[in-house]
């Protein structure tokens, strides 16, 4: 038989009063694969997480998790570890035994794997340390490493990059890529593409409740939309000219020219951008730097998610 998906979910519909917060979400991960959730603040990201760790009950639609169709019951399906709107710790004790204390309430051995994975997430030097003065970031991977003892099969984390500094972010995406490695499915939001980029195979967008895009992060990236790119070269009057003259270029900033810096931003689709450069070096004009001003993935976020508000 095939393994299941890790989540399967059908029109899910979550209303809280008269807000609806998801409004007929379908959401498919496989297993071992690492999926990012973005949206701007308000999409339904939380809301959707907390589902998918037993938090709290669909109004609507159907929802499945590890093969297993979710109930009534408030409770977190078997296999699945996380935490939403931060993980629960206990402040005044040290980081080694809020992780035995969570292990004991599960009726686990007391010390099993602490040490292990405490190292994964890079607080082995602070282990004996009280939670109290912990940061955000911290107390993210602490959290991290009280999912990482129950072995889960599916990882729901919310915004797990909140708070983290460069080393703390290296350790937890090293902790999620093995994890996804060995077979773990990883649904985590985030508010920023760029985590996003860096981290996952998959991403599904929300915007006011809806999916406006669900699936490999490649297919956002090839859609062919006009981008914004700064354009740095030799000659930036010639290239305000050759900009002008090639179809499908359009210049949006010229500031950086004026005040001397030789820089343009033009707006283009990439076929469009590939004839100013070859009319720029049959010119003799030299190409020092072309860059999109912001990512193509972060781009099709914006565009999917403005477009979403307008249709309301
Ligand atoms: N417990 C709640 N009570 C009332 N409204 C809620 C509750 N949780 C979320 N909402 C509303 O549902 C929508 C989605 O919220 P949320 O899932 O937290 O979004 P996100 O995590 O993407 O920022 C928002 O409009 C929010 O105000
Ligand atoms: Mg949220």
């Amino acid at each position: 038989m095939d393994t299941p998906p890790a989540v399967r979910a059908r029109g899910i519909v979550k209303c809280f009063g008269e807000v609806v917060a998801l409004d007929g979400i379908d959401l498919d991960v496989a297993q071992g694969q690492l999926h990012g959730l973005v949206g701007p603040n308000g999409a339904g990201k939380t809301t959707l997480l907390g589902l998918l760790l037993g938090l709290a009950v669909a109004d609507s639609g159907s929802l499945e998790i590890l093969g297993t169709p979710v109930g009534r019951a408030l409770a977190v399906p078997e296999g699945v570890a996380g935490f939403v709107d931060g993980p629960g710790l206990y402040p005044s004790l040290t980081a080694k035994q809020n992780l035995a204390a969570l292990a004991a309430l599960r009726g686990d051995a007391p010390t099993m794997g602490i040490g292990d994975a405490l190292e994964q997430v890079g607080l082995t030097d602070v282990a004996d340390d009280r939670v109290r003065g912990f940061s955000l970031g911290m107390r993210q991977r602490l959290g991290l490493a009280a999912a990482l003892l129950t072995k889960p099969r599916l990882l729901v984390l919310d915004e797990p990059s909140n708070g983290l500094d460069p080393a703390g972010k290296k350790h937890v995406y090293g902790v999620l890529t093995r994890l996804a490695a060995d077979g773990t499915a990883v649904v985590l939001s985030s508010h920023r593409m760029d985590d996003v980029e860096a981290l996952c195979s998959d991403v599904t967008i929300l915007a006011t409740g809806r999916v406006v895009f669900s699936g490999p992060m490649t297919k956002l990236a090839t859609e062919g939309r006009e981008l914004d790119y700064r354009l740095v070269t030799s000659d930036s009057d010639a290239t305000h000219r050759l900009a002008g003259e090639t179809a499908g270029i359009r210049v949006v900033d010229d500031s950086g020219v004026r005040q001397g810096a030789d820089m343009l931003v033009v707006s283009a689709s990439v076929p469009a951008l590939d004839e100013l450069v070859k009319g720029l070096v049959h010119s003799g004009v030299a190409v020092r730097e072309l860059a999109p001003v912001v990512s193509p993935l972060e781009a099709a976020f914006l565009d999917l998610t403005e477009q979403q508000e307008s249709d309301r």
